[in-house]
């Protein structure tokens, strides 16, 4: 079974979109957990940038030890050697070079001709190279550059140096048959370049970034970038969680399996949002907050007799403290009976019968059904119920 590298990129491409900035110690504390979570490569910033980055890089090199550190830089000798600095005491340091392939991008942004291109991208890798013992080289926006040339952009990078060959789908532009293809064909150009790795970098627009990457590996990309909690430019990148879950999961159908310690994956997340103060949307893969959360009836009964009923993963696996049942106006009797029980209270048929009804129509005016109203309700039924039993007692008996 081969392993497939994960490349959190939170630190740099999450930590860019607006509203998660991070400052050095915040970006030092997520840095802590991701090498717990397991995260083969933590890329920690820009250090180009701004000096801030740079502080960022440097400091969270130093704090990690024993995943590998990038550092990103454009093919510019002025961003190579800000990267190399920030990266000077990292126990392993990744030099990642990027510029971009698509004639799109090459003639409204740089101006560059492709020739000039190929020319950087060579010479920033190799000068890399002699300087950092790992280096990665991305073809920004590949997936809306002409074949021919990526894969003479890769072959070039590969020769110069670079043994992690990045393929982004920048714009979030590719559909999964189109990306796993473009991987097949850059590994055909490469031939039996041995030691070469192929990594996927998706983004979100079409909400197809964790499709694309499961894509690419299947197509035999090796490193998958991705963020925690999916977060990135614009509509995000490819969501950690949910890639790492998937292969695990389906682990028979990808033959591959990742280093990550999957029930650190929640802790991870909500540390993320504590320090950025965004949270995750509810109906969110793997980690929001009803990932594992039952409100219909039938659901509920088939999860109280059999989670595997409704639930694919096991909600301690990924660090979830438990299961929800949520009590709303979908919900059955045996959802209410387990919670009563849950708070302390066994209840007759009878009484459940009552509450129940009680609990009906209140759910109809609520949108879900706390414990404190649970508690208040069954109160009512039983005090009810005691006292009509009392006074059934008392009273004479009926000819
Ligand atoms: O989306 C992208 O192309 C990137 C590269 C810099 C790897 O983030
Ligand atoms: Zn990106």
């Amino acid at each position: 079974m081969d392993t497939v590298e994960i490349f959190d990129t939170t630190l740099r491409d999450g930590e860019q979109s607006p509203g998660f900035s991070m400052n050095v110690e915040e970006k030092r504390r997520l840095a802590r957990q991701l090498e717990e979570l397991g995260v083969d490569v933590l890329e920690a910033g820009f250090p180009i940038a701004s000096p801030g980055d740079l502080e960022a890089v440097r400091a969270v090199a130093r704090t990690v030890r024993h995943c590998r550190v990038a550092a990103l830089a454009r093919a510019k000798q002025v961003d190579v050697d800000a990267a190399l600095r920030a990266l000077e005491s990292a126990a392993h340091p990744r030099l990642h070079v990027f510029l971009a392939t698509s004639d799109l991008h090459l003639h409204y942004k740089l101006r560059m001709s492709r020739d000039e291109a190929l020319d950087a991208i060579v010479g920033m890798v190799s000068y890399g190279r002699e300087r950092c013992p790992e280096v990665e080289f991305s073809a920004e926006d590949a997936s809306r550059t002409d074949v021919d040339f990526l894969c003479a952009v890769m072959a070039a990078a590969a020769e110069a140096g670079a043994t992690i060959l990045n393929i982004p789908d920048t714009t979030g532009y590719s559909i999964p048959e189109e990306y796993g293809q473009l991987f097949h064909r850059v590994r055909q150009r490469l031939g039996r370049a041995e030691g070469i790795t192929l990594s996927a970098h998706c983004h979100n627009d079409l909400g197809l970034a964790v499709a694309n990457s499961l894509a690419a590996v299947r197509a035999g990309a090796r490193q998958v970038e991705c963020t925690i909690n999916g977060i990135g430019e614009r509509a995000g990148n490819a969501s950690l969680e949910e890639i790492v879950v998937a292969l695990a999961v389906r682990q028979a159908s990808f033959n591959a399996h990742t280093n990550i310690c999957l029930e650190k994956i929640y802790p991870t997340s909500r540390l993320l949002s504590a320090i950025t103060g965004v949270s995750v949307p509810p109906n969110k893969a793997v980690v929001g907050a009803n990932a594992f959360a039952h409100e219909a009836g039938i659901h509920q009964d088939g999860i109280i007799k059999n989670p595997l009923t409704y639930e694919i993963i096991a909600p301690e696996a990924v660090g979830v403290p438990a299961r929800r049942l949520v009590l709303g106006k979908h919900s059955g009797r045996n959802a209410l009976r387990l919670r009563l029980k849950e708070l302390g209270y066994e209840v007759s048929d009878d009484e459940l019968a009552e509450c129940y009804q009680q609990v009906m129509a209140l759910a109809d005016q609520t949108k879900e059904i706390t414990d404190r109203s649970l508690l208040a309700t069954v109160h009512k039924v039983k005090r009810r119920r005691g006292a009509a039993a009392v006074v059934a007692e008392d009273a004479p008996a009926c000819t």
